[in-house]
Parts: structure tokens; C-alpha cells; sequence
């Protein structure tokens, strides 16, 4: 595909000889943060994908008349089901344009390439140009998916610091110090008001649990997984007419194989069987130490199960050092479960769909579908950053009215 842009600009999928023009793209798109995107990550993504078609690559490049890569789209394929049927979804990912090169129309035509190429190439999480470009190319919106946050701990150590960068970057000069030292003890009060607001709010979330009859044994370690978690996704997939195939072959994938992030599993077990299974994440330096919680599979539709292995994962990743969980969800059940151990609810982000021309498969109107922070690549390295206790206070309750239960 060419367009007839001044220089002409080529369209195309990426070859594996391409990669060393790639790393000169993504040295000058993501600057120090490179080595989390390329190569590791793109060779997980597009060549050690087990749902490839063939030899190609998913990653889509627009090229200059020299042959710069100044462009790209990828699509990160993964197997899912709608309504019984199986299909290979497109996740939406990697979209950059080189800055010189931007607002002439190249991010359009690579996610066109992207579109075309894949029957239907779906987002949850992107930034607002992006969403811009996929709503001018039709798509259309799916379910929402709720992001909720626990906060265990905030920092307040580093109030100083954090001032005298804002007051750097407001032209502040020499005067950013002193002016911080002023400062920092009424931040520091206001930032300890607000989170005990914060705590008070996610005590009035805790729902006593009604399950006095049943105890489980809980189990953790690195995420890898076997034919005891397809028997168990077997018993849950049934419920979601839209989602993510949760099999082993795709855990193992996104979960052990991920290059720069180390996930664990939780698992929870009924007399030795298991009978739910929770994947996270606790972000490593240069991230702050957020955990993300980017699965949930519980063999009952039933709240009070899932409640349990939830308030577990809580009391692990406390005890691992993470100072806020993020979950999210697009399950009704697993809100109810979410909200009762006292999460705030703080985003929700529309699924986006784009369809292929010759798409046979259409969403239409859901009745329940599984979408988690796991979908998508939101999870990744470099993503978790700790919220402070304003943007926690502010974002809850722009959502306070959507609770699924009972304030
Ligand atoms: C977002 C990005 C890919 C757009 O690339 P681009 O080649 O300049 O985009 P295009 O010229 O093809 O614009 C196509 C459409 O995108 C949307 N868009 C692009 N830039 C936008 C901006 N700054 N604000 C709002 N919408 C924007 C518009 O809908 C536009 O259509 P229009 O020109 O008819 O209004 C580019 O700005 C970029 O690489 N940004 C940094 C990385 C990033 O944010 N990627 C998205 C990750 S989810």
C-alpha cells in the first residue's frame, strides 16, 4: 500500500529483516524507555505469538522514501470466543508516529493496514488521539471495563522533592527549594487529610462476608499453568458470551513468557482441587511498587467465592511491599466481589471495536463478557505508577454514582 504523501510513504507488514531499521524507530520513539518495547517484547508479541498466522508479522510499518521506519501499528493476537464461537482477536497496540512525520494522516493509514488485516482489532486502554482515530474509523464501543483501586500506604516522605520538581517546572528557578521547604509541611498535612479520607472510604466498602460455611486452602507462586486451569476455566467460560480464551497455552504465553514482567499466581483450593485462580503483578523499579491484579477465575458465579480469593491476594501483596492494587472488570460479579473488599472504583474505559470489511462476527449487544486489566496490554512494564491521594479522592468520585452495589 503507498500514499501519495510529498515523499511517498510505504505501507506494509514488517519482516524479520526489518528489525534492525525497527530498533532505530522505536530508539527514537520511546527514547530511554526502548529496551521495554524492543527487542524482547516485539519478539514475544509478533514472533513467538502462538496465534500467528503463519510467517506474518503482525507489526505494521509505515517507510519513508529512504526506507526509515517512521511509523507503526501492531496488532497483538490473541484467542477468544464470541458466543461459543472461537476467534483470533486483535488487541490494538504499539500505535507511534515519528514527531516530524505527525498530522498527515500515517497513524490513519497504518490502523486502516491494521483493520483490514485483522477480522476485529479491539482497545480498551489508549491514549485520547488514539481514541480519536479509531471513533474516525467507525468503531464501535462494547462493553466497559471498571478500574478499581486499594491503597495501602502513601509515601509522604518525598513531598519536598515532588514540589520543588512542580515549582522547577513553573519557572521557579534557584527559588524551587527554598520556596518547596515552605511549603512541604501544608502539603504534606493536606496530603494526610486526604488520605485518611481515602482509608475511610474504603472502609465503608468492606462487606462482612456471608460464607461462614466454607474454608479454602490457598496456594502461591510464579505464574505457570497446567490442566488444572483449563479444567477450571472449562467450569467459568461458559458465563461470558465475549472474552479472552483464559486456557493454559494463552496463560502460559502472557504470563510466564512476558519479557520484563514477573507475574504470580494465587490459587484456591477445595480439599485439594482448585477452585479459583488469580494472576498479579507487582511493578519493579523504575515503577512504583503497584500491584495489578490482571486475573480472576473462580469456578462458582458467586460473589462470596470470588470476595475470598481476592481478600487474599490483598493480604499476599501487602505482605509482598505493594503500596496500591489496581483490578479491573468488566463482570458483574466480580464488581460486587471488588466493591465488598474495599476497592474504590476510579475509571471505566469503553471497549473500542474496529470490524475488517469482510468481517463475518459482529459483538452486537452483549449480555455479560469478561474483559480484565490482563486484556490489552495495560498491564505492561513501565504502566504501574502509584496514584496520590487527590487523584485517588478525585477519580472516585467522578464514579461513585456507578457502584454496583449499595454505597
Ligand atoms: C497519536 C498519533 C499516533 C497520531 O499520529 P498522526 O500520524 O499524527 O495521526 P494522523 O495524522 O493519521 O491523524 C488521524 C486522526 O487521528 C486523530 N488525531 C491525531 N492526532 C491527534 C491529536 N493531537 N489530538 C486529537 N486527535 C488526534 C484525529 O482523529 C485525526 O483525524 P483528523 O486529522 O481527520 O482530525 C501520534 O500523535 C503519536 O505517535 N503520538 C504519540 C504516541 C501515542 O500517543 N500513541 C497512541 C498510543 S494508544
Amino acid at each position: 500500500m503507498t500514499k501519495n504523501f510529498h515523499n511517498p510513504i510505504v505501507f506494509r507488514k514488517a519482516e524479520e529483516s526489518d528489525k534492525e531499521r525497527l530498533r532505530l524507530f522505536f530508539e527514537k520513539a520511546y527514547a530511554d524507555r526502548f529496551k521495554y518495547k524492543f527487542p524482547d517484547r516485539w519478539v514475544w508479541q509478533y514472533i513467538n505469538n502462538p496465534w500467528r498466522r503463519g510467517r506474518d508479522i503482525q507489526s505494521y510499518i509505515a517507510e519513508d522514501s529512504r526506507r526509515n521506519i517512521v511509523g507503526h501499528s501492531g496488532a497483538l493476537l490473541v484467542p477468544a470466543q464470541i458466543r461459543g464461537a472461537p476467534i483470533v482477536l486483535a488487541w490494538g497496540v504499539g500505535l507511534f508516529v515519528l514527531d516530524p512525520y505527525r498530522g498527515k494522516g500515517i497513524a490513519k493509514a497504518l490502523q486502516e493496514l491494521n483493520i483490514f488485516d485483522n477480522e476485529i482489532l479491539a482497545s480498551i486502554y489508549m491514549a485520547p488521539e488514539a481514541q480519536a482515530l479509531k471513533l474516525s474509523l467507525k468503531a464501535r464501543r462494547g462493553p466497559t471495563c471498571s478500574v478499581y483501586v486499594h491503597s495501602i500506604y502513601f509515601d509522604n516522605s518525598k513531598v519536598t522533592e515532588s514540589v520543588e520538581r512542580k515549582l522547577a517546572r513553573r519557572n521557579f528557578g534557584r527559588l524551587s527549594r527554598p520556596f518547596a521547604i515552605a511549603l512541604s509541611p501544608i502539603v504534606a498535612a493536606r496530603n494526610q487529610l486526604r488520605s485518611l479520607l481515602v482509608k475511610a472510604y474504603q472502609r465503608r466498602h468492606r462487606s462482612r462476608s456471608t460464607l461462614f460455611g466454607n474454608h479454602y486452602d490457598f496456594s502461591e507462586g510464579p505464574a505457570s499453568f497446567g490442566d488444572e486451569s483449563d479444567e477450571l476455566w472449562d467450569k467459568a467460560r461458559g458465563r461470558y458470551d465475549f472474552c479472552v480464551e483464559r486456557t493454559s497455552k494463552y496463560l502460559n504465553w502472557k504470563y510466564r513468557d512476558q519479557p520484563g514482567c514477573k507475574y504470580r499466581v494465587l490459587r484456591m483450593l477445595n480439599g485439594g482441587a482448585i477452585v479459583g485462580q488469580l494472576v498479579y503483578r507487582i511493578g519493579m523499579p523504575p515503577e512504583a511498587p503497584v500491584a495489578f491484579i490482571t486475573e480472576v477465575v473462580v469456578e462458582a458465579d458467586c460473589p462470596e467465592m470470588t470476595k475470598q480469593i481476592i481478600s487474599e491476594a490483598v493480604g499476599v501483596i501487602k505482605e509482598r511491599g505493594a503500596v496500591q492494587i489496581v483490578i479491573a472488570t468488566s463482570d458483574c460479579t466480580q464488581k460486587v466481589a471488588i466493591e465488598g473488599c474495599s476497592f474504590l472504583r476510579i475509571e471505566d474505559h469503553d471497549l473500542l471495536v474496529n470490524y475488517s470489511p469482510d468481517n463475518s462476527v459482529n459483538l452486537g449487544a452483549l449480555s455479560r463478557c469478561l474483559l480484565t486489566k490482563g486484556d490489552h496490554d495495560w498491564d505492561q512494564f513501565f504502566l504501574a505508577r502509584l496514584l496520590s491521594p487527590k487523584e485517588v479522592l478525585d477519580r472516585f468520585y467522578r464514579h461513585k454514582s456507578a457502584y454496583v452495589t449499595r454505597l
